[in-house]
């Protein structure tokens, strides 16, 4: 989809949004007066009024669509709230912000960000989906006093690829999307100028990654570990390392799930498409920061060679670990990850991100993802980003209490503790692989990576939770 900014609205747009501020229906004229009226539209983000107008020999399709208290999450939403109405329907949109008071440059570039990314969708499996019900809008010609944006809006447009990657990513089936395939669909980040690494299993078997490969020994699928290098800082500046739990599908392995809703495990990569689609966006807006996504990709199947619950494996880090619970795989393959990611390298900080723990959709359900980390500033920092980009964050503790929780009798530790705060032992678990001297961040989004309704910028389904937080957090804190 197309968005154009220009200063004066095209005289013959026949399909005209107006965005309009909470309470100031009342200004607009006659005509959008009473469509408002009509409709008890009173501007509130995201609602929508609509009329229709004969002009000449034109007749025309008005919206008014509100913007609320006129923030940058009100105007995403009013972008987004106009693109799932008119999807279907129309081929050019156009939006006059001449009725909104007044609007600056980032207001406009608000609102076109929350259409482009409520246009995302994956149609690849509707093979009988009738004309009407497929997507038409092509185009939407923004008009403004701010006039041409265009060259603004190439760094929003690059976080949006981002997030769709990400979203793409996670809706995929796993039939189709699996450890060699998701490295597939991250080789064309190489023409945005990234390095992509890939270690293959007898790799990783020599890096002595036994807990990685202790999750992905039950699966056909072979592992991958990925690494998708920015260097678009200093010469030399130590990166910040991204790290994403890539289960394709995670059946809980000899400890399997029980049968309703395992479907849903075929997002337990969403850390790894947060992070893959975070680099998409960092190199398609040429973010001046080092920045490394490293993502552990396996499939966690039941097999006759699958890990069993009693297993020892040994972490590349060399401590060992009881598998007490094949289900806990997430924290086996991250540790392996991090700590490759630390020898390969040498980074100040490091954030990961996983759908961890159902324990954590128990806890903040569907409006946060839980943070736990070793630094305060990172904390500070990533929850400031998290509220700018409206990817929320609420912290969590970490203790030498909790940590006793994961001790093993028989090995170094044990990959669960007991059923009671499980976000936490699972953190402590990570923390043990975080060398001394690295700010540490562990986000865990299993509540995050996937909606049951609508939100404000995406529908039901994948919605790309961690792209823009990890954008504004390198935004913030690691360019000039
Ligand atoms: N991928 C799941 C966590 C999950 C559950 C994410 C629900 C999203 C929604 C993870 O691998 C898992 O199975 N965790 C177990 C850990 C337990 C065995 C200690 C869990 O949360 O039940
Ligand atoms: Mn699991
Ligand atoms: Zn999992």
């Amino acid at each position: 989809m197309l968005i154009q900014f220009v200063a004066q609205i095209d005289a013959s747009a026949d399909v005209v949004a107006f965005p309009v501020r909470k309470g100031e229906a009342g200004a607009l004229g006659a005509l959008l007066g009473a469509a408002a009226k009509q409709a008890r539209f009173e501007g509130a983000a995201g609602a929508i009024a609509e009329t229709a107008a004969i002009d000449g020999e034109q007749a025309r399709r008005l919206l008014l669509v509100g913007i609320g208290e006129g923030s940058v999450h009100d105007l995403e939403r009013a972008g987004a709230a106009l693109v799932a109405r008119l999807q279907t329907s129309v081929e050019t949109l156009h939006v006059d912000f001449a009725s909104a008071g007044s609007i600056d440059e980032d207001d406009v570039l608000a609102f076109a960000m929350g259409a482009r990314l409520r246009n995302w969708r994956l149609d690849t499996y509707r093979t009988r989906l009738a004309d009407t019900a497929k997507p038409s809008l092509r185009t939407i010609v923004v008009a403004s006093r701010a006039g041409d944006l265009s060259a603004r809006w190439g760094s929003y447009s690059a976080v949006a690829d981002g997030v769709a990657l990400t979203q793409t990513l996670v809706a995929e089936p796993p039939n189709i999307l699996y450890p060699e395939t998701f490295v597939d669909r991250c080789q064309h980040l190489t023409d945005l100028g990234v390095e992509i690494e890939v270690l293959d299993e007898r790799q990783m078997k020599a890096l002595g990654m036994g807990a990685l490969l202790g999750v992905a020994q039950g699966s056909t699928r072979p592992p991958r570990l990925l690494a998708m290098r920015w260097n678009g800082g200093n010469p030399g500046d130590a990166p910040v390392v991204f790290v994403g739990k890539g289960v394709t599908f995670d059946t809980g392995g000899i400890s399997l799930k029980p049968g309703p809703g395992m479907d849903m495990m075929k997002w337990d990569m969403g850390g790894a498409g947060a992070v893959a689609g975070a680099i998409k966006a960092l190199a398609g807006r040429k973010a001046k920061a080092n920045v490394v996504g490293v993502v552990g990709l396996v499939e966690n199947m039941p097999d006759g060679n699958a890990m069993r619950p009693g297993d020892i494996v040994t972490t590349m880090s060399g401590q060992t670990v009881e598998v007490l619970n094949t289900d806990a795989e997430g924290r086996l393959v991250l540790c392996d990850a991090i700590c490759w990611a630390q020898k390969a390298y040498d980074p100040k900080v490091i954030v990961d991100l996983a759908t961890l723990t159902g324990a954590m959709v128990i806890s903040l359900g569907h409006e946060y993802a839980g943070i736990f980390a070793n630094d305060d500033t990172l904390a500070t920092r990533l929850i400031a980003a998290g509220d700018t980009s409206n990817n929320k964050l609420w912290r969590f503790p970490l203790s030498a209490a909790y940590d006793k929780l994961i001790d093993s009798a028989i090995a170094d530790m044990k990959n669960i503790g007991p059923r009671e705060g499980g976000s936490i032992t699972a953190a402590q678990f990570l923390k043990r692989f975080v060398d001394d001297g690295v700010a540490w961040a562990h986000l865990d989004i299993a509540g995050m990576a996937w909606a049951d309704k609508d939100g404000a910028v995406y529908g039901k389904g994948a919605t790309g939770y961690g792209v823009r937080l990890l954008d504004r957090y390198i935004a913030e804190n690691h360019e000039g």
